[in-house]
């Protein structure tokens, strides 16, 4: 009785088979003719059904489009052995090597993770939620959307206009708004958070809280003159008030309101209690926005002790409003940003949000002096002719430098100091208000309630690898600036992603898992109780679950770079368990071959072009396909050595590229140790090699493979 089947083609003759191909009594040959054909998707299917099956032909790359099931095993006989010149008897040792995978190796589970409930939550009001709730609902799904402020339109609704062109908002933010609450798919929640979430893709359960109630169509004016609470808000406010997007009522500011209740004596219908309620939606989008640095932790700049420097909110608020009529006016581009004690990074529309500043009060007042303080103007794209617009156009001035500090004379004028880099000289400009350009922070407390990791300032990991096809399936999604900061346009741009992902999740009765996942045996780990997995995995998909260690299916992205760390073994990647890659090296390596891990992003495509080049490399390289060079375990390099090896490569992407981000770079630290500890095994360090092999670098990694067997 079979229980192996292996099917060889030979690619139209091009592939020559080793005479006499046997492997045991449980493994049955078949030949095909054609990869192509129904006939042969069909055997192949029929074979799993029962059996295990390897396939021996071209590269995973062309094997995997005609077959999509995680468990078959692939020999590239055609790139490996064929193409490149080598002894057909070659094929022989690799197939042995999948074959005694195979028997070590449980079969990779088809997850599926059903589509119960088919809505979404969005998570804030601006204009990305905004956008991505209309296209959701446009697409006939439900959505709940949730804003914590009493009216929606977020960050652009309290703008006065957008760059370039300084285009009033309304243009862009009533028809959205309108679009969106019109229609019957969307229920609009202010004054609403979410308190936690928990559950998969398709099935998530969310708990909200919401403060106080909406009465639309009704505005005493009364309700504001009753309230005693002033509050400045960029402009100066009242406690509850009214703000011309949505709902079409009062608002109550709950972080200000002194619940004195003198509005609801006005207007007996408002409540001023809380209320939570418990929702249940197949996908969460993440549309939270933009949150502005603190300015007054920049001290040197006097924010909160001198009252003409503004944030570059208030600034634009105070002047549309005719609140101040500066005759002269300093704006400081990146004000904290690209500064280790503030936010080390670049907020990206900053300097256009400082253009945009200096145009408005140009349009409104030209005679008033503007200065412009920058470290490097990033206009980037279309905006280069914005910032000459501004300059030569309009007159604005433009220092290059970073204010050193900014102080009050005893006319109450703000003297900026900083040094002007083109002149080479200390400089002092004296003006009637300063703006300060600071950067954007992230949403974490939103990031963390729904277990979205980030190894930076922003999730952009999370985002990256929501959308990319290998990832698992995921119904969280971020849209818009809080995945990092973009200006409305590229918002509008980019909205089409988060609605998109949602809308197939949607779409569907269950989504299934696309890469193999990684699996704790919670008997083992207790014992050993490292938890070294959970900080190894870039994506947070490794955590705490009461006691145990845990992982998240949907979020695990099947690297096996936590499978390398757990040295109880523990922890195993379906498809690359240890057992089942030792036995794989014990049974493909002879005495004097060169073991190559490659990993299947960059550097296994290197050795696949070396085959369509038609270039040479010692036949005694023999290659073993990896997810990420973070799978390749110590125990691993140790056993090809052990098996006959003479030297071993671990192949992967060039840094700062790996596909799981760091993989590679914990490979590095891995091998490095590793080398330290072959010497007392007697073993050359020399002959184990970590390269970083990009996927045109054929010829290097030829070069690479060649040195090695030169090597004693
Ligand atoms: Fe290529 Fe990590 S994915 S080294």
């Amino acid at each position: 009785m079979h229980c192996l089947k292996v099917f060889l083609y030979d690619f139209g003759g091009e592939i020559k088979y080793p005479e006499n191909l046997s492997f045991g009594k449980d493994v049955e040959i078949i030949r095909i003719k054609d990869i192509s054909t129904e006939e042969t998707r069909k055997a192949v299917e029929k074979a799993l059904e029962t059996d295990q099956v390897i396939f021996v032909g071209p590269s995973h790359r062309i094997s995997e489009r005609f077959f999509h099931d995680p468990n078959i095993k692939y020999v590239n006989a055609r790139e490996q052995v064929a193409w490149v010149g080598h002894n057909p008897e070659k094929i022989r040792d690799l197939i042995q090597g999948s074959i005694d995978k195979l028997r070590s190796s449980s079969k990779i589970e088809k997850k599926r993770f059903p589509i119960k409930y088919k809505s979404a939550l969005v998570i804030g009001a601006g204009i990305a939620g905004l956008e991505t709730a209309r296209q959701i609902a446009n697409s006939g799904y439900k959505v709940y959307l949730i804003e914590k402020k009493p009216f929606i339109g977020g960050l652009v609704a309290r703008l006065d206009r957008l760059y370039p062109a300084g285009t009033p908002n309304s243009h862009v933010l009533y028809p959205l708004i309108n679009e969106v609450v019109s229609n019957p798919n969307v229920e609009v929640l202010v004054n609403t958070e979410m308190l936690e979430a928990d559950g998969i893709v398709g099935d998530y359960t969310v708990k909200l809280r919401t403060k106080g109630n909406v009465v639309e169509g009704k505005l005493p004016k009364k309700c504001e003159e009753v309230c005693p609470v002033v509050v400045e808000d960029k402009i100066i406010r009242k406690a509850i008030y009214y703000q011309p997007t949505y709902p079409e009522a009062y608002g109550i500011d709950f972080d200000s309101c002194n619940k004195c209740g003198n509005c609801v004596k006005v207007l007996p219908e408002l409540t001023l209690g809380e209320s939570e309620k418990t929702l249940h939606v197949g996908a969460i989008v993440v549309a939270t926005g933009l949150k502005g640095y603190d300015a007054k932790r920049i001290t040197e700049y006097g924010y909160g002790k001198y009252p003409n420097v503004f944030t570059k909110l208030e600034f634009e608020r105070k002047f549309a409003n005719g609140f101040i009529k500066p005759k002269s006016v300093v704006i400081v581009n990146c004000a904290g940003s690209r500064d280790k004690n503030h936010l080390p990074y670049c907020s990206r529309v900053c300097c256009m949000l400082g253009l945009k500043a200096a145009k408005l009060i140009k349009d409104t007042a030209p005679e008033t002096e503007v200065f412009v303080n920058y470290i490097d103007m990033r206009s980037y794209g279309i905006f280069e002719e914005f910032y000459n617009t501004v300059r030569e156009t309009y007159g604005v001035k433009f220092v290059q430098g970073r204010p050193s500090e900014i102080l009050q004379d005893a006319e109450g004028k703000l003297v900026v100091r900083c040094e002007d880099i083109l002149l080479g000289k200390n400089i002092e400009m004296k003006v009637d208000c300063v703006v300060l350009m600071t950067g954007f922070v992230p949403d974490k407390e939103t990031f963390e309630k729904l277990g979205i990791y980030s190894s930076g300032a922003y999730p952009v990991e999370y985002v990256n690898s929501t959308y990319s096809i290998d990832s698992n399936p995921r119904g969280i999604f971020i849209a818009g600036s809080a995945g990092y900061p973009k200006d409305v346009a590229e918002i509008l741009i980019n909205a089409a992603n988060a609605p998109g992902g949602v809308i197939e999740i949607l779409s569907k009765d269950y989504v299934e898992n696309k890469t193999p996942t990684a699996k704790i045996d919670s008997k083992i780990c207790a014992e050993n109780n490292c938890r070294i997995c959970i900080t190894a995995c870039p994506y947070g998909a490794v955590h705490m679950k009461g006691e145990e260690v845990t992982v998240s299916e949907e979020v695990c992205m099947g690297c096996g770079i936590c499978t390398a760390t757990c040295a109880a073994g523990a922890n195993q990647l379906e498809g690359f368990e240890e057992k089942g890659m030792l036995a794989q090296i014990g049974g493909m390596t002879k005495q004097g071959d060169i073991i190559a891990f490659m990993c299947k992003w960059s550097s296994y495509n290197a050795a696949d072009k070396a085959g369509h080049e038609r270039l040479t490399y010692p036949e005694n390289v023999k290659i073993i396909r990896i997810p990420c060079t973070g799978r390749v375990s110590s125990q691993m390099i140790l056993k090809a050595y052990e098996s006959g090896a003479k030297a071993v490569l671990v192949a992967g992407c060039p840094p700062d590229a790996c596909h799981y981000f760091t993989g590679n770079f914990k490979a590095r630290k891995r091998i490095t140790a590793l080398k330290e500890m072959l010497k007392q095994f007697g073993i050359d360090p020399a002959t184990l090699a970590l390269e970083w092999i990009g996927k045109d670098e054929s010829k290097r990694f030829v070069d690479i493979v060649t040195g090695l067997n030169g090597k004693k």
